[in-house]
């Protein structure tokens, strides 16, 4: 399987290590826990488990086996498959340039703000405080700023790079090994200051007291479309990841049970996300929403409030969200390197994982450049484009909407529906037992897997990419 430059992963801890990694992002961080409570608490997350049980879980074990079965990456591995399958690999890469250009931005504002926290703790002139500015005049002061906003996200872009660099085992692997568990020993501190501040009840209660009130009359549509797109996004799927990973892995290693441990963990990370960020943003009586705005500015307030110790937390917090946001992106970035290495070996030459990575790296960084200089849209550096499209609907304002709309809303739910019929009604069971059952493995669950892939999946997939067009306006419907 492979050779030196495609590498592959040392440890089976290791490998956990790293796919959790990817699978824990901003996604878990600034997403689950607003939309949770947002959504009917305790009871949006059972639906998220039963979605995670009947899709993520299958979707994954999918990828897990056409990356192991094939030994390629995505781009190579779906032409492995059939020619026909070819667009499904493009698909792949495509959607990993799209995300990265976008996710390497909110990573740099990852470093900047732990940085500037780090600066209040030593009373420093390039901390947030001595700026004296509020915490929205802040975010926009520094989103603005086109060359401090590119500068941050190209040093997260080379960070990226310089782990890629290293290759699978010695760079990802050995990162992820450290990373991760410096995550959660850093969220299990945020979470205990966070649940023992006064008023912290209050936010246990948002997010996780049963509410059957939004599921009223055809609301419960609209929790499932919620839930449904944040289980996909936050497993990583359709990124081409899993697939990448997959190749990586050696045949002894049981794909079911790896395909249950990833979800696993990162449900957990996004219900304990969920424990440090909501209690301290009701007990500084603010209101919680979702995304950027929850994480650079509701967040930072809450650091404000609390005095002396406010900037110490306030850096561990974004040192840890930007440990969970380069530890997916360095999983996006390795889909891509690996694809430039099995297809210059695919064409006969020898493979290059330095040269490959230098050229995927410049390939993200002019898009993250593109989006960072567009400032969220506030720089309008996305409108010359926007007046391309003047004869249909405008559907995005920025060019981190129009990324994020072609990627999320619209390939990557494609491209898992279409696999899932695949291997549902195409492939069948041998596909799937043939890779399975590999050195003494039991392929446990067979009737139910199957199912999943043949009816539960496409259905709910089906739903995912109509609440993804709702929710990018392309569709004018109201769920
Ligand atoms: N699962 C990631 C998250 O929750 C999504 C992602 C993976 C984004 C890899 C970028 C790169 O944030």
């Amino acid at each position: 399987m492979g050779n030196e430059q495609r590498g592959g992963f040392a440890s089976s801890f290791g490998f956990l290590m790293a796919a959790v990694g990817s699978a824990v992002g901003l996604g878990n961080l600034w997403g689950f826990p607003y939309k949770m409570g947002a959504n009917g608490g305790f009871a949006f997350l059972v639906v998220y488990l039963v979605l995670a049980v009947l899709v993520g879980f299958v979707i994954m074990l999918g990828e897990f086996v056409i990356g192991r079965k094939t030994g390629k990456s995505v781009l190579c591995a779906y032409p492995k498959l059939g020619k026909k399958y070819g667009f499904l690999g493009v698909f792949g890469v495509l959607v990993p340039v799209l995300i990265l250009s976008f996710y390497c931005v909110l990573g740099g504002y990852c470093i900047k703000y732990a940085l500037a926290n780090l600066g209040d703790v030593f009373h420093a002139k390039w901390g947030y405080l001595a700026s004296g500015m509020d915490t929205g005049t802040f975010f926009g002061a520094f989103t603005g700023d086109m060359g401090a906003a590119t500068v941050f996200s190209l040093i997260f872009v080379v960070l990226t790079g310089l782990i890629i660099l290293g290759g699978v085992s010695d760079g990802i692997e050995k990162f992820s090994k450290v990373a991760m568990p410096a995550l959660f020993v850093l969220l299990v501190i945020v979470i205990i200051r966070s649940v023992t501040l006064p008023g912290a009840g209050a936010g246990l209660e948002f997010m996780f007291k049963p509410n059957w009130e939004p599921f009223a009359g055809l609301g419960w549509l609209h929790v499932l479309k919620t839930a449904a797109g944040q289980m996909f996004f936050s497993l990583s799927l359709g990124m081409g990841i899993m697939v990448t990973f997959g190749s990586y892995l050696p045949k002894s290693e049981n794909l079911i049970k790896q395909s249950i441990v990833v979800p696993a963990a990162d449900t957990i990370v996004a219900i304990m996300a969920g424990l440090a960020v909501m209690p301290a943003v009701f007990a500084a009586g603010l209101e919680p929403g979702a995304g950027p705005g929850l994480l650079y500015v509701t967040l930072q307030t809450v650091f404000e409030s609390m005095g002396a110790a406010g900037p110490i937390f306030g850096f561990m917090l974004y040192f840890l969200v930007f440990i969970a946001a380069i530890t997916s992106s360095v999983s996006l970035l390795e889909v891509l390197t690996s694809s430039f290495i099995d297809k210059s070996e695919e064409k006969g030459k020898a493979p290059n994982r330095k040269l490959a990575t230098i050229i995927t790296t410049l390939v993200v960084a002019a898009g993250a450049t593109l989006v960072s200089c567009d400032g969220l849209g506030a720089n309008g550096v996305w409108v010359p484009f926007q007046k391309c499209f003047e004869q249909i609907p405008v559907w995005c304002d920025c060019w981190l909407d129009f990324f994020d709309c072609i990627s999320e809303g619209i390939l990557m739910p494609v491209s898992c529906l279409i696999m899932s019929l695949l291997i549902g009604w195409k492939w069948g069971p041998k596909f799937l037992q043939d890779e399975i059952e590999q050195e003494g493995n039991v392929f446990k669950a067979k009737g139910f897997i199957l199912f999943c892939f043949k009816f539960a999946a496409p259905v709910i997939l089906l739903f995912v990419l109509f609440g993804q067009l709702v929710d990018f306006g392309i569709l004018n419907v109201a769920i």
